[in-house]
């Protein structure tokens, strides 16, 4: 028989000790959240009438020209350092040749301007793919049912320098084709625009969570089919790290993985692998969760600054979140 084991008449560690007051957790705090560390997506329509809420993104706004000025101008002074622009274009505009997706008088790119007049130290992101101009609401071009890669990689190109001729300081390719990289790289550098930063969506998987942003960009009743055929398996974690490998490769200065919360293992593992600058994104479904709820009463505001903080504790250095300007604010 085993003799009883000797209790400690105390425990070996009270860890408590130092979560007793706001001072002494303080000293003990492992991760950080600023402001800095904030990229602020935003909407912007150029059709009358839909600016306003997004039914299925509770506070979130589509926003006119002016209503892009004024964002700006809030962004700067929480200190946010970038917004992230996302057009919302005229139905009637969206085409299978997607040709309005390169035309400088686009909204995106109209909207690109009115930033850096306004506030022109704010940093400007885009996102590159086809899907605000397409008529089947694909990220590339549709040919005989299939996404065709190489052609829309160069429509992408295309669309990179209109942005980059705009003032975007930093581009977001979001289309998952392969080769982009390289291409949008090549291109900046050969065209005059080789500061122009990429922030590569590398990490980009086939999400159920995107489901409230085709709401917002107006491409919901749109989307022929799925984006699986570009977009990475929700389970596929090698093939994530490898398009993150790749797209460094290629020339990325930064990556991101997307959607956030349901993936921060990749985000982990991409920054210990690659230590690069490393971004989530906190999606429109994520969003619409939280916001969801705390309207409803079922969690309290503070899963948002909780959420945010997740991500820095991963690796992230910063993420793309519709939360951005409530968080600076708490945070002021
Ligand atoms: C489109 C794009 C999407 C998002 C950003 N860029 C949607 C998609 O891939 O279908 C999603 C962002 C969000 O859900 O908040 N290329």
């Amino acid at each position: 028989m085993m003799a009883n084991p000797i209790i400690a008449p105390f425990p070996a560690a009270r860890l408590r000790r130092m979560r007793r007051t706001p001072s002494l957790r303080a000293m003990i705090a492992e991760t950080e959240l600023s402001p800095a560390n904030l990229i602020w997506p935003v909407f912007v329509t150029e059709v009358a009438g839909a600016e306003g809420e997004i039914s299925s993104m509770p506070g979130v706004e589509r926003l006119t020209l002016d209503g892009v000025k004024r964002a700006a101008e809030r962004a700067a002074g929480l200190n946010i350092p970038a917004i992230c622009i996302f057009p919302h274009s005229d139905q009637d505009l969206k085409t299978e040749t997607c040709e309005r997706a390169w035309d400088p008088e686009n909204i995106g790119n109209r909207a690109i301007r009115a930033i850096k007049e306004t506030v022109p130290e704010l940093a400007v992101m885009t996102d590159i793919a086809l899907d605000p101009y397409n008529i089947n609401g694909h990220d590339g071009f549709v040919v005989n049912g299939e996404i065709v890669n190489d052609e829309t990689v160069e429509a992408l190109v295309k669309m990179a320098l209109a942005q980059a001729e705009a003032g975007a300081d930093i581009l977001g390719p979001s289309d998952m084709m392969d080769g982009r990289i390289g291409a949008l790289r090549a291109a900046l550098e050969l065209e005059g625009y080789k500061h122009v930063a990429i922030l590569s969506y590398a990490a980009k998987f086939a999400s159920a969570f995107y489901g409230p942003f085709r709401d917002a960009v107006g491409a919901s009743g749109r989307l022929v089919g799925d984006k699986k055929t570009y977009q990475v398996d929700p389970g596929n974690r090698a093939e994530a790290l490898r398009c993150v490998a790749r797209d460094l490769a290629e020339g990325a200065d930064m990556v991101m993985v997307k959607p956030g919360m349901p993936y921060l293992d990749i985000c982990r593992e991409a920054k210990d692998r690659f230590a690069v600058p490393t971004f989530a994104y906190q999606v429109s479904g994520e969003y619409a969760m939280l916001e969801g709820a705390i309207r409803n009463g079922w969690l309290s505001r503070d899963v948002m600054m909780e959420s945010l903080l997740a991500f820095r504790r991963a690796g992230c250095d910063g993420v793309l979140s519709y939360f951005a300007p409530a968080v600076a604010e708490m945070l002021a």
